[in-house]
């Protein structure tokens, strides 16, 4: 029985990859799964490659997304990125409010809405990320943080509600090896799913994909993508090679 959601895996390359070393990871990304169609695959390099990367995938079904970007369409903001500048390079997809981002650089749930909010009037899709710490798990806390970074980031989007995707990716999880279990990933995506539906309705809430991130690998990918609520994968450092993301993405075929 297949989902009643498209499995979308994404590649979040973080600050990995000179232009050349990107160039060659997509070029093998491509032979891979440039025809593939059964789920929607993106890659998220950094800034600097997404030219070199675009051109690559013109005319496959590759997606191109950003790891961040600037809310402002543009003017004096030193360093950064807007959405009409994504789309310049045939971006469709953009991540926001990564936990890193909101761990090094002070990203609020005030400053993802804001970003949530420009992508979308930009015609950029955005991933939008949530998850818990460790000692947030550990002291029960997970839902309400959760509940909290979810209401906040996208508040206000009315109908737009729905062009969302979410990323869970629980912090303890990330870049660590540990996985959040299959059961406890689908607690949190239902529980998210359960939010949704009070914010926008229940079709609203069952057309959004949650997609799960966190050490998510092809020998986990299987287990984790059959959840009822798990949509999709959000890669590090397993996108960082071109077996494994397809491993990954293979896994997703037939979900
Ligand atoms: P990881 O990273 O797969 O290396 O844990 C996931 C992410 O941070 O998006």
């Amino acid at each position: 029985m297949s989902k009643k959601r498209k499995i979308i895996i994404a590649g979040n390359w973080k600050m990995n990859k000179s232009i050349h070393e990107a160039e060659e990871l997509t070029k093998g990304i491509k032979q891979l799964l440039g025809e593939t169609s059964e789920v929607d695959v993106v890659v998220c390099p950094t800034f600097t490659a997404l030219k070199s990367v675009g051109d690559i995938i013109t005319n496959t079904n590759i997606k191109l997304g950003a790891q961040n970007m600037h809310w402002e369409a543009e003017g004096a903001y030193t360093g950064e990125i807007s959405s009409s500048m994504l789309r310049d390079l045939y971006c469709h997809y953009v991540i926001l409010g990564h936990s890193e981002r909101r761990t090094y650089f002070g990203e609020t749930d005030e400053v993802v809405n804001k970003k949530v909010k420009a992508a979308i009037a930009g015609n950029l899709i955005p991933i939008v990320c949530v998850g818990e710490s460790l000692e947030q798990r550990e002291s029960d806390q997970t839902k309400a943080i959760i509940k909290d970074q979810i209401e906040k980031s996208l508040a206000g989007l009315g109908e737009d509600l729905k062009k969302v995707i979410i990323a869970y990716e629980p912090i303890w999880a990330i870049g660590t090896g540990l996985t959040a279990s299959p059961e406890q990933a689908q607690d949190v995506h239902a529980y998210i799913r359960g939010i949704l539906e009070e914010m926008g309705g229940t079709d609203v809430a069952q057309a959004i994909r949650i997609q799960y991130g966190g050490s998510m690998k092809p020998t986990n990918a299987d287990e984790l993508l059959s959840q009822p609520d798990i949509d999709g994968g959000l890669i590090g450092g397993a996108a960082l090679d071109a077996n494994s993301f397809a491993g990954i993405v293979n896994a997703g075929i037939e979900k």
